[in-house]
């Protein structure tokens, strides 16, 4: 069988809902990947905030080789020793009781809308059904988490959708006031909106949803998928917020680049998916546990987390340098690794040329939006990499720029 396939090839054989880059990548090594024809790049993406360890990491790559010699999979009709001990270790590390394994983050916010709509069934009645969520949200790709976020590009064209689901502005108090009521069965946010924009929670507005939420009895999902497993410079974002969610979902850098997402909540909210009410043919596999377990060791260390806030700080600076010589950028926002450079009004609505002119001189980011360069590189990048991808990553602005 040939192996000569290029970008073409995509459009030949795969159904055209993503455009990607010509640029084939082929191998990883820490936060270097090497593209079909030897090119190398400075890796600020991650994949979209996924590689939280960059790539090749040996503690991840050993424990995928040795659960792969042991066991591969067993369905839930059986559980396994690295599902339940990955569990064990998320529910010492976080608020939750409970854990139920995902693929996916979009899978892990479908289980958690799932358990909001059932627990408020069980307790209070099939009338409190509403969930609120806010503009500019991503919580996935199924029917009823595109539903639930709030970008009606994602739902356009997809009718008849679930109901019961309404948007308030995000930081916006008032019209969330304007929404929440004794129908409210969950308020779903995430503390940074990742794909709406690298836009902060502002603190005060997450403790009056919060106040709000316990008022109506309505439980809050945070949805950590892109801001946890460290990414911020905590294991997840709402541990240095004052609030704590009743649902969070996670998944993303919980696999480091192997796919795995899971919910986390309480043990009284869990107790509503008795056997039978939800599932999933591979959620808690024991490859994806034992690898997400490798990332958990790594990451959950006071000095990671140090190095996440350390790292950060010089992105963060070197870009606001480069907006400033260039003009390109009006601000740069968000925290750890999840950075968001808003782009200046001239050069609003071009985000992706930033990401072109990125990739011409060997660096990769993101974009968040039209109007936003994402950056998320992984938590141990090192100061070599930061310097020479953001060197190279102002020579494609000193092109765009002229
Ligand atoms: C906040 C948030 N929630 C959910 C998702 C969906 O995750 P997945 O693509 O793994 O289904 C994403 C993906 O970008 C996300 O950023």
């Amino acid at each position: 069988m040939s192996d000569n396939y290029t970008r073409a090839t995509f459009d030949e054989v795969m159904v055209p809902n993503y455009n990607p880059s010509e640029i084939l990548p082929e191998r990883g090594e820490g936060s270097r990947v090497w593209d079909q024809n030897g090119n190398e790049y400075v890796d600020f993406a991650g994949g979209i905030a996924v590689s939280i360890l960059g790539h090749n990491h040996p503690g991840m790559v050993k424990a995928l080789k040795d659960q792969a010699d042991k066991i591969w999979h067993l369905s839930n009709v059986f559980t396994n020793k690295p599902a339940l001990k990955l569990a064990d270790e998320l529910t010492k590390a976080t608020f939750a009781d409970k854990v139920f394994f995902a693929n996916s983050g979009g899978e892990a916010n479908e289980a958690a809308f799932k358990l909001a709509r059932r627990y408020a069934h069980d307790n209070y009645g099939a009338e409190k059904s509403d969930i609120i969520s806010f503009a500019k949200s991503f919580h996935g790709r199924t029917l009823f988490t595109v539903c639930v976020g709030g970008q009606p590009k994602y739902t356009e064209g997809f009718e008849p959708l679930p109901g019961g689901i309404l948007h308030a502005e995000y930081n916006n108090i008032e019209s969330f006031k304007a929404l929440i009521s004794d129908k409210t069965c969950a308020v779903v946010m995430e503390p940074i909106q990742g794909e709406g924009g690298i836009i902060p929670a502002d603190p005060e507005f997450v403790k009056e949803v919060r106040e709000l939420c316990d008022k109506h009895n309505a439980l809050l999902v945070f949805d950590e998928v892109q801001t946890g497993f460290g990414r911020t410079g905590d294991l997840y974002a709402y541990m240095s917020m004052g609030v704590t969610p009743d649902i969070l979902t996670t998944a993303k850098s919980m696999g480091g680049g192997f796919p795995i997402g899971a919910m986390l909540t309480t043990t009284k909210i869990a107790a509503s998916l008795v056997p039978g009410t939800h599932g999933s043919t591979y959620g808690g596999n024991p490859l994806g546990c034992a690898v997400s377990l490798a990332v958990l060791e790594a990451i959950n260390t006071p000095e990671m987390m140090t190095q996440v806030k350390e790292q950060s700080a010089k992105i963060k600076s070197g870009l606001e340098a480069i907006g400033e010589k260039y003009g390109v950028f009006s601000e740069v926002r968000g925290k750890g690794m999840l950075l968001g450079a808003v782009l200046s009004d001239e050069w609003k609505g071009k985000a992706r040329k930033f990401l072109e002119a990125g990739w011409a001189n060997g660096v990769m980011c993101l974009v968040a939006g039209a109007d936003v360069v994402r950056f998320a590189p992984a938590a141990n990048i090192t100061d070599a990499d930061i310097e020479e991808g953001l060197a190279r990553f102002e020579k494609g602005i000193a092109e765009l720029v002229g």
